[in-house]
């Protein structure tokens, strides 16, 4: 094979773009990678202590992510001029995380979004979990996995930093059956892109469904509401829900309505038309159109925030996505400078399976069983226009 060949059949196999700066660039010195950094961060109630991790890539950006619900508390990404804010909603402090926050942040399960009456049955048996969003079960119950604290530690990776965060949820945990062991790594790539790989094996089957409920405001925390974030997302489609935000079942069109984000569209374009509320928003589980990737993450959704000229892709393996804009804020938790956390000050984009699987044979299932593993990716890659 000549040169050039060879060239054309690295070019098929990984991509041009990566097969042309390799055989056209000299070798790039890489600056000197950053360690992970480790230190405390306080005390939960019971005593356990706390550790927070800073991951620091080869651009600069920085992530912190603590071991009380292996949280992001920060996420700093650079605007189109260089200068990096920090675009996630979250706390220096492990006290305001104590005193509660709607999931700033966590790591959500064991089943993430909502199970309608807090109960399911599952090969003839029925399980009571906790009800703790009216008469339904939300994020995993009263104390769920953004509630304790996770083992962590460093990995190595090619890619960039990255920690891995363990937990043993025990057998009735909430209600769930069986023991669950499950991980979750963060990655900071050195393609300015937030990695999460979940992971998790059951001794009993049980539902399972984990996803991140990091805020994002792309302009900075505290930094004035979302509405004018422009939003992609691919769907066509979504789960229509009830007033209490639980599926009918039946998957609906979005086009021709205010849900329509087939193409780019303001968040506040029509934010206000969404019925339902109060509060009026958006907190709705789109069904993301797969192309058959073989489990590879797919592009769920890119934002664009016209002013710093940030940009946010949103990549995953699930095949649903809650976007939620924010709608329960309502100004009494404050962000670390004062600055009240007010309705739209930031918006979610929680990779998922459908909303109350278990009570949907249609959907696709939650349900882990012993032997098999339960894998899940997201990633979040940052940019600017
Ligand atoms: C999810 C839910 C919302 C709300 C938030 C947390 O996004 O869908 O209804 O519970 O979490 O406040």
């Amino acid at each position: 094979m000549t040169r050039l060949g060879r060239f054309a059949g690295a070019c098929l196999t990984f991509g041009c773009l990566a097969a042309v700066s390799a055989a056209t660039l000299p070798p790039q010195p890489k600056p000197a990678a950053t360690p992970v950094q480790k230190a405390p961060f306080g005390t939960t109630k019971e005593g356990v202590a706390v550790d927070l991790y800073t991951l620091t890539n080869h651009h600069g950006m920085v992530a912190k992510v603590m071991t009380y619900g292996a949280t992001l508390t920060e996420l700093h990404v650079e605007d189109a001029s260089g200068k990096p804010v920090n675009i996630v909603l979250g706390y220096d402090r492990l006290e305001p995380y104590l005193a509660g926050t709607p999931y700033f942040g966590a790591t959500v399960g064991r089943v993430g979004n909502r199970i309608a009456r807090a109960e399911f049955t599952l090969d003839g048996k029925t399980y009571k979990l906790a009800a703790n969003d009216g008469p339904n079960h939300l994020h995993g119950g009263v104390k769920g996995f953004d509630k304790v604290v996770w083992r962590a530690e460093e990995v190595k990776s090619p890619t960039g930093p990255a920690v891995k965060f363990t937990y043993r949820s025990p057998d009735g945990e909430e209600g769930y059956p069986g023991t669950l062991d499950v991980s979750v790594t963060y990655t900071l790539t050195d393609a300015n892109e937030l990695r999460i790989d979940y992971r998790a094996v059951a001794d009993k089957p049980t539902p399972i469904n984990l996803t991140n409920h990091s805020y994002f405001n792309l302009a900075g925390d505290g930094s004035g509401d979302i509405l004018g974030h422009i939003v992609t997302i691919a769907a066509d489609k979504m789960t229509k829900v009830d007033e209490r935000l639980i599926p009918t079942g039946e998957i609906v069109p979005v086009k021709g309505t205010p849900w329509d984000f087939d193409t780019p569209t303001a968040i506040g374009a029509r934010i206000k038309q969404v019925p339902g509320g109060p509060p009026v928003g958006y907190d709705h589980n789109y069904v993301l159109r797969k192309t058959d990737a073989k489990g590879l993450p797919e592009l769920a959704a890119r934002v664009v925030e016209p002013k710093s000229g940030r940009t946010m892709e949103v990549l995953t393996t699930e095949p649903g996505m809650q976007f939620y804009t924010g709608n329960f804020l309502d100004g009494s938790l404050k962000n670390r400078n004062g600055v009240p956390y007010t309705q739209y000050s930031a918006f979610c984009m929680e990779t998922q399976h459908f909303p109350d699987s278990v009570h949907h044979p249609a959907f696709p299932s939650t349900i882990l069983r012993p032997g098999s593993e339960y894998t899940s990716t997201t990633i979040y890659r940052f940019g600017h226009q």
